[in-house]
């Protein structure tokens, strides 16, 4: 597929078949996204993955960190969030004390290696969906997955099979007024 094409083809949309990259597809994809921008190359990001009953554990600490009563409908709710695909990439910025390099830099460099992340995943024919929310604070989610004082949870790509294309490329945005120059 021509990058223009994925560019514009490319939707978040939930995963339409149980399918899932392997963890040997996910280092191919991650060695491709992590020529994104990325000053004196840091790498200040790790990813954890979540598949099969981790989710299950996932979904627990939601609805235990959201106070859902144990057993209960909300609980059942809050927790079928984290099976809404057969992957979840907990991202995790994980930045690092550099003389050169703040922290705002190493954020934006994570951002950027996601932003490209889904964009291979797509070309790789699968479907990727960026979600945070509140759930990236609470203790129990961040102690779940092993997020350090440090660091910072930025949510879950959750990844999955999809059928075919989605709809026609969209029109590219409008972006009139985005550009200044000084007054
Ligand atoms: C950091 C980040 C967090 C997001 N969190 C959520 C979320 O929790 N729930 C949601 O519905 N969309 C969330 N989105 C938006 C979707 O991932 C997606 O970008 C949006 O629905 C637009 O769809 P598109 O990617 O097909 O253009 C988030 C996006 C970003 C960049």
């Amino acid at each position: 597929m021509e990058l223009i094409d994925a560019i514009r083809l490319r939707r978040s949309t939930a995963p339409v078949t149980g399918a899932a990259p392997t963890d040997a597809d996910l280092y191919e994809y991650l060695a491709l996204a992590a020529h994104s921008p990325d000053h004196a190359s840091l790498r200040p990001w790790r990813l954890v993955s979540l598949r099969g009953s981790d989710r299950e554990r996932l979904g627990a600490a939601l609805a235990t960190g959201f106070g859902d009563p144990p057993g209960s409908p909300e609980a059942a709710r809050t927790a079928a969030k984290a099976l809404r695909a057969p992957l979840l990439l907990s991202i995790i910025a994980s930045p690092v004390q550099h003389p050169k390099v703040p922290a705002w830099e190493q954020l934006a460099a994570t951002a950027a290696l996601i932003s490209t992340l889904q964009l291979v995943l797509f070309e790789a024919g699968w479907t990727a969906m960026w979600r945070s929310g509140p759930a990236v604070e609470l203790p129990q989610v961040r102690q779940l997955i092993g997020v350090g004082d440090t660091e910072q949870l930025l949510g879950w790509l959750y990844i999955g099979g999809r059928t075919e294309i989605g709809p026609d490329a969209r029109p590219d945005p409008d972006v009139s007024g985005k550009i200044s120059t000084l007054p």
